[in-house]
């Protein structure tokens, strides 16, 4: 049991109590942004005069001898140490001697982990909106091949209005571009140092956060040393925008369990996505949906227990805050995950375009277009939708779609009604007209398609 801390110490921890407290089962996910975080404190002390010049060398190429091991596996981190900054530090002091005991000058565990917290999240933002770009870039190309793909577009889970695929997956296009804006803001919300903060009232060593901040690639120095050791807002954030990213693609895969199954047969999930049942030879079953779907539960219940651990800490650090990293580190694991996952299931995905547009005819997606048409031929819109409401009745007694009625009956409810209601209420006259901003006609989706070319090639 290597500890920091034993001089006041008269008795050994318990056994139990030891294991308890110690974080090095889970903290030693971020070895890397320890060490890097230690080096440019190094470099600063040797600025500022407090370290020598050789001392700076000394643990310098002691540091990346460390990572190097840990790295190729020739040095093994165990739970003989109670924290990664304690791993660290004692193999420092075993390879380099005296010069490693300098190491901590000017620093504490508190703003240490701060700062390391503050990288590993950094890093994961950054992967995490890599993975989102292939995301949007898979949708961006499902939305090219589909502009005249017609769908029913359903409210209430009934068929409502038609549109085209392009224009609903354009529906998940924005809101995965939201989820990277929302990374982005957080990334440049956190952006600032808390290394120098200390254990949190900063420490009388003259030391140049500026410069460290700078080395780390931070805007700037954390301005309160006590929020410094104290904040994990950056951690709500991105607990939050993780849950939100796993929100939209929960809706996406209820919506792809849905076209999957027999009832709607609008997609098929490739092989090598699929599974099959233990007792039922026929079964094909959409599991990587079904798992993003339910996963998005333990993303939620990261972010419920970070704020309830928040709550009621009084400033400044104190060992709750050491409750912030596992539930972390799951919610990341999680979302990387599960966007590969569903990036790989909705690009191998086949559509069953004829099935889309059948089951688009078949709804009566078409009727407040057959009532805007008779309000286009003078009718009051209330009588018209009274109109069409009896011609919808007339067919479903029938079995019959709207546009299989024949002229006569439909001259019959309205003598308005003319050849041209058949051209008036097809598919492509319903989708292809509306042009509005927004809208699936094509025109507006060749523009909005241009424009998340151009979204994807800048950002
Ligand atoms: N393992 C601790 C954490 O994760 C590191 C900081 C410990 N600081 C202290 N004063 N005990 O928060």
């Amino acid at each position: 049991m290597a500890q920091l801390w034993g001089g006041r110490f008269t008795k050994e921890t318990d056994k139990l109590v030891y294991n308890f407290n110690a974080s090095i089962s889970f903290d030693q996910k971020f070895y890397e942004q320890d060490i890097r975080g230690s080096k440019a404190h190094v470099a600063m002390l040797a600025k500022q005069g407090i370290l020598t010049e050789t001392e700076k060398e000394d643990i310098t190429k002691g540091l990346d001898g460390i990572l190097e091991d840990v790295r190729s596996g020739k040095l093994e981190i165990t739970s003989a140490y109670e924290d990664i900054h304690s791993f660290v530090e004692a193999n420092l002091i075993d390879r380099i001697g005296d010069a490693g005991k300098k190491l901590h000058t000017g620093r504490s565990r508190n703003d240490q982990v701060a700062l390391d917290m503050k990288l590993y999240v950094r890093d994961e933002i950054d992967e995490t909106d890599g993975l989102l770009k292939k995301l949007l870039e898979a949708l961006q190309k499902i939305m090219e091949e589909n502009i005249h793909t017609y769908m029913p577009g359903f409210t209430h889970l009934q068929k409502a209005q038609p549109v085209t695929l392009a224009h609903h997956v354009g529906a998940y296009f924005e809101m995965f571009v939201r989820d990277r804006s929302r990374l982005a803001d957080i990334r440049k919300r956190m952006n600032t140092c808390p290394l120098g903060a200390g254990a949190l009232a900063g420490t009388t060593y003259p030391l140049d956060r500026e410069y460290t901040a700078q080395l780390l690639g931070f805007d700037g120095p954390t301005r309160n040393s006590m929020d410094s050791v104290s904040d994990r807002d950056y951690v709500i954030e991105l607990l939050s925008a993780f849950a939100t990213i796993m929100m939209h693609m929960s809706r996406f895969s209820e919506e792809i369990i849905l076209w999957n199954s027999n009832e709607y047969r609008f997609v098929e999930i490739d092989d090598a996505y699929s599974t099959g049942s233990s007792i039922m030879p026929q079964k094909k079953n959409p599991d990587i949906a079904e798992l993003v779907r339910g996963k998005t539960g333990r993303v939620y219940g990261a972010l419920t227990s970070i704020l309830t651990t928040m709550k009621g800490i009084p400033l400044a650090y104190n060992k709750d805050m050491q409750e912030d990293k596992e539930l972390t580190f799951d919610a990341i694991d999680t979302v990387k995950g599960c966007l590969a996952l569903f990036t790989g299931m909705v690009s191998t995905m086949q559509f069953h375009k004829k099935n889309m547009e059948a089951s688009a005819k078949n709804g009566f997606t078409n009727a407040t277009d057959a009532a805007d048409y008779l309000v286009n031929h003078g009718v009051p819109f209330r009588d018209a939708h009274g109109i069409v409401g009896r011609l919808v009745l007339t067919c479903i007694d029938k079995g019959i779609s709207l546009d299989e009625l024949s002229l006569e009956e439909y001259k019959e409810i309205s003598p308005v009604f003319e050849e041209d209601i058949y051209d008036a209420i097809s598919m492509q006259t319903c989708v292809e007209k509306r042009m509005t901003i927004g809208a699936p006609g094509p025109e507006v989706m060749e523009q909005v398609i241009a424009q998340n070319r151009r979204y994807l090639e800048e950002n």
